[in-house]
């Protein structure tokens, strides 16, 4: 393997634990199962040191930024568009969403109070921060009559939001980048489980408040998880409400804790029900990445671990 790959490796499994950025040390054990690298080669990298109690720590932080996002916006673009054409995930999504796909634990109950919240007239404008291909820009926009525009940095979500929804405008955009586009101001912005992803949440809030009109608003979905329950039940207390606060944005919030948690043990449900369809398509690697994320997250749910908020946001 070549240094570059095995630096980019350990950074990225250093970085990457959601829903934060960070933390820059992890036990030896999972980031030996992150980057998938064998001890020696870890300890030859000259990149870590690895404490008395087998804690791994970044000695050179420099990239990490880069390197994570580069993994992240890799990842998605090939994941969009294959769960999209695959027939087995099609039908995964029928049996716990009953309507079109989408990459977020949104079913549409949460979709339509989300919509609600947006508060557009037809013929206003909004954007979809992270629209990847672009069915929920749709259904906003068929809802409410108002004129949508996507951004996401995963290119060929892009592509294919474009080819499938001719009357809408789809950009390939950065949420650490908003001021790049250019755009005109929006009525609204909503972000459908998004705002996990950008490297600095209270810049590209800063920048989403330029990007909307007088009176504008933000609507955002968002999970709030910690490692040791009970979680707080206050909306104020997740990552993103406390970055609305500093940014002097007022907000309000939906409970959707217990669609959230009826979703996830859906999923769980259906998905042991499909296993040997996936496989039967040749899709078992995308089974079991669906299996991990929805077996840890219920097991969150479970524990009183999540909360789950639906936000509607002004800028000050
Ligand atoms: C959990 S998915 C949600 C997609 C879509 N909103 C939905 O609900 O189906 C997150 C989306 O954010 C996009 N994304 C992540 N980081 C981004 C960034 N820095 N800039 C632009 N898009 C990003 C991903 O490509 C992906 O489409």
């Amino acid at each position: 393997m070549e240094p570059q790959e095995i630096a980019d490796r350990i950074r990225v499994a250093l970085s990457r634990r959601k829903p934060t950025f960070g933390p820059r040390s992890r036990p030896l054990a999972e980031v030996l199962d992150a980057a998938e690298l064998d001890e020696a080669t870890l300890r030859s990298s000259g990149l870590v040191r690895i404490d008395d109690d087998d804690e791994v720590h970044l000695l050179d932080t420099s990239d990490l930024p880069g390197a994570w996002k580069r993994r992240m916006q890799d990842g998605f673009d090939s994941a969009l568009v294959r769960q999209l054409d695959s027939a087995s995930y099609q039908a995964f999504v029928q049996a716990v969403y009953g309507s079109e796909y989408r990459f977020s634990p949104l079913d549409d109950g949460q979709v339509a109070t989300m919509i609600g919240q947006m508060e557009l007239r037809p013929g206003a404008r909004f954007l979809d921060l992270g629209c990847a291909v672009g069915t929920l820009t749709a259904r906003a926009a068929r809802a409410t009559g108002a004129r949508g525009t996507g951004i996401d940095f995963a290119p060929s979500a892009i592509r294919r939001a474009r080819a499938d929804h001719p009357d809408l405008a789809f950009v390939v955009g950065d949420l650490d980048d908003l001021g790049a586009l250019a755009f005109e101001p929006f009525d609204a912005a909503v972000a459908f489980d998004t705002l996990y992803f950008p490297l600095d949440l209270h810049d590209t809030l800063r920048q989403v408040a330029t990007l909307l009109v007088p009176g504008g608003r933000l609507v955002a979905s968002f999970t709030h998880r910690v490692a040791e329950g009970p979680v707080s039940d206050d909306p104020a207390d997740s990552r993103l409400a406390q970055a609305l606060d500093e940014g002097g944005w007022t907000w309000s919030a939906v409970d959707a804790t217990e669609a959230g948690g009826a979703f996830w043990r859906r999923s769980a449900e259906v998905l042991v029900e499909m296993e040997e369809r996936f496989r039967d398509q040749g899709d078992e690697d995308l089974w079991a990445n669906i299996h991990a994320e929805t077996s840890v997250t219920v097991e969150a749910y479970d524990a009183d671990r999540v909360r789950r908020w639906l936000y509607a946001a002004t800028p000050s």
